[in-house]
């Protein structure tokens, strides 16, 4: 099972909406990016915009909180809308119970780690969690290069998921994300594909989805 998330961190802010539906008919998810310019050097929502943007989404919101004091944004997300909100390792204290109270609400729960992150820091959490990120750029900006580099993490966390009976949750990558490298990432072990400026800068983000995902599926080992 593949899924395509775009995200709009590059998309046109002022009509998301209608950004949004131009990827309805072939996206599984819209990846939302929350920076607080704290936790990364950049700015993209407040809570209440972001609740904007989840309400009036056609379709389900994956949150990617990229913000500090992730114990208590985390929970708070998860009381919105969202179906899935995925909270940075290193901007959490209590990582056990951030994950239980997002779960708490029905929600989704995610964690996510920094390039420089070891994966080994995750083990503890799988069955907390129902999605693992593994990010493929230094968060903060759309448009960086993948780093294939992570790929070894990507397999690693695949090989645990797959032998400790956690094949139902999602391994996501995030950054990136193209025609040129998602089968690499598909290969290593991730289902589950961020894809921001791969996406919104072609004249047609509908038909870039379906050419991700099938370059994702041939690519992916099961
Ligand atoms: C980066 C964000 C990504 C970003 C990906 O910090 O987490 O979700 O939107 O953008 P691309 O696909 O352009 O790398
Ligand atoms: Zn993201």
């Amino acid at each position: 099972m593949i899924r395509i998330c775009p995200s709009i961190l590059n998309a046109n802010f002022d009509d998301l909406p209608n950004e949004i539906l131009r990827v309805a008919k072939n996206a599984d998810l819209i990846h939302l990016d929350v920076m607080d310019n704290i936790f990364v050097p950049n700015f993209t929502f407040d809570f209440d915009r972001a609740n904007e943007i989840i309400e009036a989404s056609a379709l389900p919101i994956d949150v990617h909180l990229m913000v500090e004091k992730a114990d208590l944004a985390g929970p708070k997300y998860a009381a919105s809308a969202a179906v899935s909100v995925t909270i940075h390792f290193e901007a959490t204290e209590n990582v056990a119970k951030t994950l239980a109270a997002i779960r708490e609400n029905g929600t989704r729960a995610g964690l996510a780690i920094k390039p420089n992150t070891s994966i080994e820091v995750v083990k503890p959490f799988l069955h907390l969690i129902d999605m693992l990120l593994v990010m493929t750029v230094e968060p903060g900006f759309g448009g960086q290069s993948f780093m294939k580099e992570m790929m070894p993490k990507v397999a690693t966390a695949r090989s645990w998921l797959r032998s400790n009976g956690f094949s139902d949750t999602w391994l996501q990558v995030d950054g990136g994300v193209s025609e040129d490298t998602i089968a690499i990432a598909s290969e290593a072990g991730a289902d589950t594909f961020v894809a921001g400026s791969a996406v919104y800068k072609t004249p047609n983000p509908a038909d870039m989805v379906l050419k991700l995902r099938n370059l994702a599926k041939d690519a992916h080992p099961s």
